[in-house]
């Protein structure tokens, strides 16, 4: 069989594996991230860390639904300079961490951002797009949503920050692409679709009652897959920076059908969640498998297809 190579890039990033492990997933401390990152995948993203820490949303936080899950984590979280003691443990780690960061203003983002940035990462992910956040809260959504305070948040966080800048992107929002076109214009080196669908719900019918401790909580896994690509696919159409497709990937094919709409790498959270970490080399497995039948040398091969 023909050698193929799962190398990619997403800007200055380097990645050996397209797959990239969602944040909150695995990922709140480095024991946990130590052991994804000798699975397969092509880099981590952390747990995304505020200013101060945060409790999060009362439990249960995280509900099993037809071919995927409801969270309402709610940005549960130690901090920035606590879990900066879980970065500096990673030092060894030799595939790329992507620090994922949240805050309620332009501002805020950029202090946290920062600090993130001083830690052993290679990138920050701006989480303007958890939905699990309280009414009359500026976290989340409340920015991603916005496109005015999208760029304002990425032009705060460029002002400081050298390193990579990702925005991660909402699809709880009527046009993706113009959201993604904000962020892009606004200096972004790179976005990643999509952050939770919703709100959902699951009810107890024999409680009477919703399951969720906050009743509301976003949606994940093979459910959103068509919505996310579709997601991933109207953005590329509009930008030039690179997308990291996100939403419902657990297989190979997954992967090729994200690449295809014009992804470049992809994050995957939930099936690593439900299937623990073989999930990623079992999904290298399948990528390659699929390029050595259909002749691709290289993952680039594959980027934007669909689109021609
Ligand atoms: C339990 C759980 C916790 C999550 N926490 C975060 C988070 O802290 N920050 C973030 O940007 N996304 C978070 N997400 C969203 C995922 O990173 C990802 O965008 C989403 O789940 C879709 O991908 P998937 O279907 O592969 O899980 C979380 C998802 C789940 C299921």
């Amino acid at each position: 069989m023909a050698a193929v190579s799962l190398s990619t890039s997403v800007s200055k990033l380097k990645l050996a594996s397209p797959v990239i492990l969602a944040s909150g997933i695995l990922d709140l401390n480095a024991g946990l991230m130590k052991r994804v990152a000798s699975s397969g995948v092509g880099a981590i993203t952390t747990k995304s860390i505020g200013l101060n820490a945060r409790k999060g949303n009362p439990n249960p936080t995280i509900v099993e639904v037809y071919d995927g899950l409801l969270n309402s984590m709610g940005l549960c979280n130690p901090g920035i300079e606590e879990f900066k003691k879980e970065l500096d443990e990673l030092k060894g780690v030799k595939i790329p961490v992507i620090g994922s960061v949240y805050a309620g203003s332009p501002k805020e983002f950029s202090l946290v951002a920062g600090k993130m940035a001083e830690c052993n990462v290679s990138a920050v992910e701006l989480n303007v797009s958890c939905p699990n956040v309280s009414k009359g809260e500026k976290f989340g959504e409340a920015i991603g949503k916005n496109p005015k305070l999208v760029a304002e948040v990425v032009k705060a966080v460029k002002s400081k920050v050298r390193k990579l800048v990702i925005v991660k992107l909402t699809p709880n929002v009527s046009d993706i692409a113009e959201i993604a076109l904000s962020a892009e214009k606004a200096g972004a080196d790179a976005l990643t679709a999509v952050n939770t669908f919703g709100p959902g719900m699951a009810i107890n019918i024999d409680a009477r009652k919703p399951v969720l401790g906050n009743k509301f909580g976003g949606l994940s896994g093979p459910a959103v897959k068509p919505l996310a690509l579709a997601c991933v696919y109207k953005i590329s159409e509009k930008v030039k920076i690179p997308v990291i497709g996100c939403g419902g990937i657990a297989s190979g094919r997954d992967v090729v059908e994200f690449l295809m709409a014009g992804a470049k790498a992809v994050e995957v959270g939930t099936a690593a969640y439900l299937k623990n970490i073989e999930v990623f080399n079992r999904i290298n497995r399948e990528i390659a498998g699929f390029m050595q039948k259909n002749k691709f040398k290289k993952i680039e091969d594959m980027v934007g297809l669909a689109h021609r």
